[in-house]
């Protein structure tokens, strides 16, 4: 017998298009068994402070949140391998979208920064010779980076594992993109195993006093969760 009702969508369109690693799928906040209280506190705080983060681009002025603190401002998630960063950070994306919709998205910071690259090579060559197919990709590519600057939330995965070339490209792309996200009130959640204190190496000594602008810092500590029985 038929019924009536469509069958319900089912969600791994969202997590698949999202491009969030397939064994965090449906894991949200809700999830974080064993995680220290202050990190599932925070992550709890950034949930439901959601719609003083993010500002729509349509939005009016009376749409605008009263306490402007937060707008913008995102997470910083650091600490060894294995305290479980990539968890936390997928968990919050999942809830976000759950919870507020819109489009969200996952990307290893080293893959975006490959991305970028390929994309100039691709239109270079495009531009060059008229090559279909590098056409396509390039405004495949187009596509991708666009949603990364302008989609309401992103998680950047493990920031400082990206290889840096001599001209500082890595660094000015994160600058560009971290300062991008923030003025158009996209917050950003980033991970790395790097101290904050340690980001001027890594990046520049702006982009570090900026980062806890943008940021919200977490500590993740403990032990490695990969290795506890
Ligand atoms: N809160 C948690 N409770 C139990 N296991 C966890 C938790 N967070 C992460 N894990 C598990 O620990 C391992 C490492 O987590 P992951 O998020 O990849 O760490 P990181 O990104 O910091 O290297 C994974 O197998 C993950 O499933
Ligand atoms: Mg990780």
């Amino acid at each position: 017998m038929q019924t009536a009702e469509a069958p319900a969508r089912d969600e791994s369109l969202v997590w698949r298009t999202a491009r969030i690693p397939v064994k965090h799928w449906g894991q949200g906040v809700e999830n974080l068994d064993r995680t220290h209280p202050d990190v599932r506190q925070a992550v709890e705080d950034f949930v439901a402070t959601w719609t003083r983060r993010y500002v729509p681009m349509d939005a009016t002025m009376a749409e605008l949140p009263e306490d402007r603190s937060l707008v913008g401002k995102g997470l910083l998630l650091f600490g060894n391998p294995g305290t479980g960063k990539t968890t936390t950070a997928a968990a919050v994306l999942t809830t976000i979208r759950r919870q507020y919709g819109g489009v969200i998205f996952f990307v290893p910071f080293a893959d975006y920064v490959q991305a970028l690259i390929d994309h100039r090579n691709w239109r270079d060559l495009y531009q060059a010779t008229g090559d279909e197919m590098a056409r396509e990709r390039f405004q495949m590519l187009q596509k991708m980076l666009d949603k990364v600057l302008s989609c309401p939330l992103i998680v950047l995965d493990d920031l400082g594992k990206e290889h840096h070339t001599s001209s500082g490209f890595a660094a000015d792309v994160f600058d560009a993109l971290i300062r991008g996200r923030h003025r158009n009130a996209r917050p950003t959640i980033l991970t790395s195993n790097n101290k904050p204190g340690d980001w001027d190496k890594t990046y520049n000594a702006s982009m570090q006093s900026f980062l806890t602008e943008a940021c919200e810092v977490i500590p993740m500590t403990g032990r490695d969760h990969r290795r506890a029985a």
